[in-house]
């Protein structure tokens, strides 16, 4: 088959654009009456659908946003990381419904919280039923480890996640409305360990990536050791009620430990002088608490004590922690990258036996900003280096045993199947920067040959198809596979 430059064979193609062009100014200034205008509007071609446009284009809704291939590199490296770590460390996958009764979290979360009452979307479906989308996973997973009757399992019971979850939080940077997290969470065992393990695995996942961070870490002892502390608490801050912004004086009545939480700066001051959870913790939880910094200190897992870290669901017992790119830790815009602690009591609460338990969420967006924020490169996801071209009905038709033929050598190929023209096709091999293009036409179709054209120099081969995998390996110095 005799290919042209495809430069040069450009040159007819351009004239008809121009011709169209022309015609085109020539219907603007010709001013059709409006009747005539809307009739070449709704002109049919031969192979196309009228198409009824009904109002403006759909938009993203608020808080949400689309993942572009441009980003896919990043979703690989983040998630091929944890996944290799939970193979390592023995956690098995789950996934929960996004969908969940109302209750569940309402129940788990707590009501006071900001994510259930301020946040979570909650609606009743057409069968009346008070349902949710998921504002986070450790709620459901404790659901399904009772739903499951996980207990009568060797435990711990390890699992691990990764899925989109929902807060109709206020729309900022690294705050989204939907979200992916990915988690940890290991049911069935109270030993202080399993929380430094817990640590450890955060420590490795962001250290495989090359990303600083801070490990901040505190106990909250039981609910027992936290009413009294609250107690305190509640006492000090009302002798300073005067100088608490209008959220604080809410938190008084409401959830006083979020008082700790308030980034405005006259809290702040505020906080620095009140009491500490733990001078307040009982006996059981303060050694709990000393044998999981000693486990850490053996690991050789840096952390720091924040005495005021109270995180915000009312879950939790004993240790909390939350993870912060090195640096982040005093930002007021609160865009931790993780956090978690122990939920001894959760499991319980929800109708189960006493199921001690500790885990973490990690957000996946937040990580991807700091890594692009940091310029941390991660492995480029392979792209293809082959561009099939196709000439006629029957070298079209050909391709796709050629294409299972690379497919199974693990060769991507890009191609444009409604792309008519060699120049067309070969105009987008060259966009995407790929090393070669593949070109059939009729005449290879009969003759069984395919042409590999290099695109750099321009040189062309003919190979016989049977043997043209191979010598796509060779070029791309991949090694034949047996
Ligand atoms: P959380 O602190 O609410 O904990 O969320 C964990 C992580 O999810 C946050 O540190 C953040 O990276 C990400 N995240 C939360 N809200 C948003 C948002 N609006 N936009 C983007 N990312 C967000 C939990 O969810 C607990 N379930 C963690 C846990 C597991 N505790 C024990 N086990």
């Amino acid at each position: 088959m005799p290919v042209k430059n495809h430069r040069k064979a450009g040159s007819r193609t351009r004239e008809k654009t121009t011709t169209k062009k022309k015609t085109a100014k020539a219907t603007k200034t010709a001013k059709k009456p409006a009747s005539a205008k809307a009739t070449a509007d709704k002109k049919v071609t031969a192979d196309r659908p009228v198409v009824k446009r009904s109002g403006k284009a759909p938009q993203l809704l608020r808080g949400m946003k689309d993942t572009l291939p441009a980003d896919e590199k990043y979703w690989d490296a983040i998630y091929g990381t944890i996944h290799r770590l939970a193979k390592s460390f023995g956690y098995g996958r789950i996934d929960t419904p996004i969908l969940e009764e109302t209750g569940l979290f309402v129940r788990s979360v707590g009501k006071d919280t900001d994510i259930v009452g301020k946040e979570m979307y909650s609606f009743q479906n057409p069968s009346g039923e008070n349902i949710s989308l998921r504002p986070e996973a450790t709620a459901s997973i404790a659901r399904s480890y009772i739903t499951h009757g996980m207990l009568n399992l060797p435990q711990p019971v390890k699992l691990w996640y990764w899925g989109p979850m929902f807060r109709h939080d206020r729309p900022q940077s690294g705050r989204y409305r939907q979200f992916y997290q990915f988690g940890f969470e290991a049911l069935g065992e109270e030993s202080p360990v399993v929380d430094a393990q817990l640590i450890v695995v955060v420590t490795d996942f962001f250290k495989e990536l090359g990303l600083p961070i801070t490990v901040q870490v505190n106990s909250l002892g039981t609910p027992e050791s936290r009413q009294t502390y609250k107690t305190e608490l509640v006492s000090y801050y009302r002798s300073r009620r005067g100088q608490l912004c209008d959220d604080c004086k809410k938190r008084l009545n409401k959830n006083p430990l979020r008082l700790l939480d308030c980034k405005e700066e006259g809290c702040q001051a505020i906080r620095n002088e009140a009491p500490q959870i733990v001078d307040w913790l009982d006996d059981a939880s303060k050694n709990h608490f000393m044998k999981v910094l000693e486990a850490l200190d053996e690991a050789e897992v840096p952390y720091v004590l924040n005495p005021f870290l109270v995180r915000g669901l009312d879950y939790y017992t004993r240790t909390v922690f939350e993870i912060w790119s090195e640096g982040d830790e005093d930002e007021t815009r609160q865009i931790a990258l993780g956090g978690g602690g122990r939920y001894d009591l959760l499991v319980e609460m929800l109708g189960g036996r006493p199921t001690p338990a500790c885990g973490f969420a990690i957000g996946v967006e937040r990580v991807i900003n700091k890594l692009k924020a940091e310029e941390i490169a991660v492995p480029e996801t392979p792209v293809p280096e082959i561009f099939f071209a196709q000439l006629g009905e029957q070298a079209r038709i050909k391709s796709l045993s050629l294409f299972e033929d690379f497919r199974k050598a693990g060769i991507p190929l890009a191609e444009a199947f409604s792309k008519e023209s060699l120049k067309a096709q070969l105009e987008i091999a060259n966009k995407l920067k790929v090393k070669y293009a593949l070109i059939l036409g009729q005449k290879e179709v009969l003759d069984g040959t395919i042409l590999i054209r290099d695109m750099e120099a321009g040189i062309q081969e003919i190979v016989d198809q049977k043997k043209i995998v191979r010598e796509v390996q060779k070029k791309l110095g991949v090694p034949a596979q047996e």
